[in-house]
């Protein structure tokens, strides 16, 4: 496993999308109210540009008529032909089992400056490299 900066926190607001190479792969990064999820950009059923495709929320019915929607922003719909899949998981929303899109997991570091320990030797400030 290799890591790759891809943009800064403030590059990918809330609700916001990018779309990068890395290591010669299109990945969708997606900022879902703070959680951060990536996904191939190749779609699994004709390899059309998924991560280009509206985020929308899940709708489910335990009944005829008591549709529910939940989990809004979290399900993104391919542009070409309208499959789901979960941001989460890269599982599709009508076969997770068996058809899902490549995922890769989302890390947020924060910038650290290096600092390093600093003496007084006499009038000399001394910077101390370990
Ligand atoms: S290429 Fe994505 S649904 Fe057909």
């Amino acid at each position: 496993m290799t890591r790759h900066v891809v943009a800064r926190v403030s590059d990918i607001p809330p609700g916001g999308r990018l779309i990068a190479d890395v290591a010669g792969r299109s990945i969708g990064i997606f900022n879902v109210d703070g959680r951060f999820y990536a996904l191939r950009n190749s779609c699994p059923h004709q390899g059309g540009p998924l991560c280009r495709g509206r985020t929308v929320g899940l709708v489910t019915a335990e009944r005829p008529g008591e549709i529910r929607y939940s989990r809004e922003g979290e399900i993104l719909r391919c542009p070409w032909h309208g499959w789901e899949f979960d941001l989460a998981t890269g599982r599709s929303v009508f076969d997770p089992s068996r058809t899902r899109v490549k995922s890769y997991p989302v890390e947020v570091e924060e910038l650290q400056a290096e600092t390093y320990p600093v003496e007084i030797e006499r009038d000399r400030v001394v910077v101390v490299l370990t």
